[in-house]
């Protein structure tokens, strides 16, 4: 009997049943914070003698030992499309590699981490593996995406008048931030990013993270004992990335 894809899909499934018959997952406050009322006590099931994941979730891919930049994108980024596409373009418009490598990374909080803030989050994952100017531009371009430049050919995004109504007005550290960064020397880096910043990108169209190889390869100073494990400042969001229900 020849073993079948659908097989094996069925074999892990119930290893993962298994799995999670003797251990517990429990979910971080920030996965949960507005579903319930933070002022009372989080309700707790009893356990009956199972233990709580202390490391990976059987739910979700295992991966590698020492996980580089691109199995952070395989295993945990979800479909990175737009943070592809992004790049794609920043790279026909001429832009330089290290913006492309800004266009590939500048949402990866909001596909992988935390939402809220994403530029801020994004921009402190990778600081200590890009030059400055990557990760400033990162930073940046959430706050300069709400202001137009006309002079690039920047206009206030359309879908952000779907999504927050025609009478949003970004918060006064939004303001501030957008303020300091258009004095800055590498206002135009974060602009950059903005400008090739796809939202409608077009779901035909497949990009292969193996377009920016070379790109990654020369401007992200991969650790290597992966990602996570090389006691930067950031190794422990990227291991919150890996393991996001890790007990403590
Ligand atoms: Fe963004
Ligand atoms: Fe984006």
């Amino acid at each position: 009997m020849t073993i079948t894809a659908m097989d094996r899909a069925e074999a892990a499934e119930r290893a993962m049943m298994e799995e999670l018959d003797r251990q517990i997952v429990v979910k971080s406050v920030i996965y949960t914070s507005g579903e319930r009322d933070p002022r009372l006590p989080i309700p707790r099931r009893a356990d009956n003698g199972k233990r709580y994941v202390m490391g990976h979730d059987p739910r979700l891919p295992q991966m590698p030992e020492r996980p580089t930049l691109f199995d952070f994108f395989k295993y945990r980024f979800g479909p990175a499309n737009h943070l592809m596409q992004s790049a794609r373009l920043a790279r026909r418009n001429g832009a330089s590699e290290t913006i492309v490598l800004a266009c590939l990374l500048h949402d990866i909080a909001n596909i992988g981490f935390i939402r809220g803030d994403h530029g801020y989050w994004a921009a402190q994952l990778v600081e200590p593996y890009v030059d400055e100017e990557v990760s400033w531009g990162i930073r940046y371009h959430q706050a300069l995406r709400f202001y137009p430049d006309e002079s690039v050919g920047y206009t206030y995004p359309e879908a952000y008048i779907r999504l927050f109504g025609p009478d949003y007005r970004p918060d006064p550290y939004i303001e501030r931030d957008y303020r300091y960064a258009r004095d800055h020397k590498w206002y135009m880096s974060a602009r950059l990013i903005t400008v090739n910043d796809l939202y409608a990108f077009d779901p035909d169209v497949r990009v292969e993270l193996e377009e920016f190889t070379d790109i990654v390869g020369r401007h992200f100073r991969q650790p290597k004992e992966g990602l996570g494990f090389d006691a930067s400042p950031s190794a422990h969001m990227w291991r919150t990335i890996m393991w996001p229900t890790k007990y403590l």
